[in-house]
């Protein structure tokens, strides 16, 4: 899978060399390139901000630096892709094999563990990080002539720009790319998965500052232990996002 990030912070994607993502990045799982925005400025101080039209506080990213980078990488991957393959195919094929590029951006769509399911199986997701006010709206409008385009966000705060989103969201869909993960068994039984907040953990020793093990969990009986699971996971569900329950357990 290929990930291009666009920022112009590049250095703090160095944190995606460290870990599980380090480690699948390493084993060729995940491809990460990182540009830096300002690389396609052409005056002195590289800029890549104006004020707003209509007035306002604060600044916008301007469009030609956005425009210029995306094409860029849009370009670079439909040459790797190579043409033969699109001269065969429909037009639903071809709508499907276009590029995701996704902005993170607190007026989008809530970043959630189906979309991580979705975008662990896209062949090529660009991002674009947004800072300030946020990026002149064309850019997303002459992305879309050529790229499925999505905003996104990761919930009801705002950061300060899109960086730290987008190691989120690669941290949630990069641990879904098959292999990544060593034993894909673990991840099934997690909070949100199953769309349940996941159920307590324990590991030993059995008594540990006066605290117990609860029993069923020493039991040995697979069943009774599958049922104190679910039953945990219903009742930190109900007490903590009551919402996320469906109506027939709330
Ligand atoms: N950029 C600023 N705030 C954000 C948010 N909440 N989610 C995604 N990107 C953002």
């Amino acid at each position: 899978m290929r990930v291009d990030i666009v920022t112009i912070f590049p250095e703090f994607f160095q944190v995606l060399d460290v870990s599980l993502l380090g480690k699948a990045r390493q084993d060729g799982l995940i491809d990460v390139r990182v540009h830096d925005l300002r690389d396609a400025t052409t005056d002195r101080h590289r800029t890549v901000d104006d004020t707003p039209y209509g007035g306002g506080a604060g600044m916008v990213m301007k469009p030609e630096p956005w425009g210029q980078t995306i094409d860029a990488i849009l370009d670079d991957a439909a040459g790797d892709r190579g043409a033969p393959g699109l001269a065969v195919a429909d037009d639903a094929e071809l709508a499907d094999a276009r590029p995701l590029v996704v902005f993170p951006s607190p007026a989008g769509t809530v970043f959630t563990q189906a979309t991580a399911r979705r975008y662990a199986l896209e062949p090529h997701i660009v991002f674009g990080c947004g800072r300030y006010e946020g990026i002149d709206q064309r850019v997303f409008e002459d992305t879309a002539e050529r790229a499925r385009v999505e905003l996104v966000s990761l919930g009801d705060y705002v950061l300060n720009g899109g960086e730290v989103a987008v190691t989120a969201m690669i941290e949630a869909f990069g641990r879904l790319v098959p292999g990544v993960v060593g034993n894909p068994e673990s991840l099934v039984e997690e909070s949100h998965e199953d769309g349940l907040l996941e159920y307590p953990s324990y590991t030993k020793p059995a008594l540990w500052r006066g605290r117990e093990v609860p029993d069923v969990l020493l039991s040995g009986h697979h069943a009774k232990i599958a049922a104190w699971r679910h039953e945990q996971q219903l009742e930190r569900t109900r007490r903590v996002r009551p919402e996320l329950l469906p109506p027939e357990l709330g």
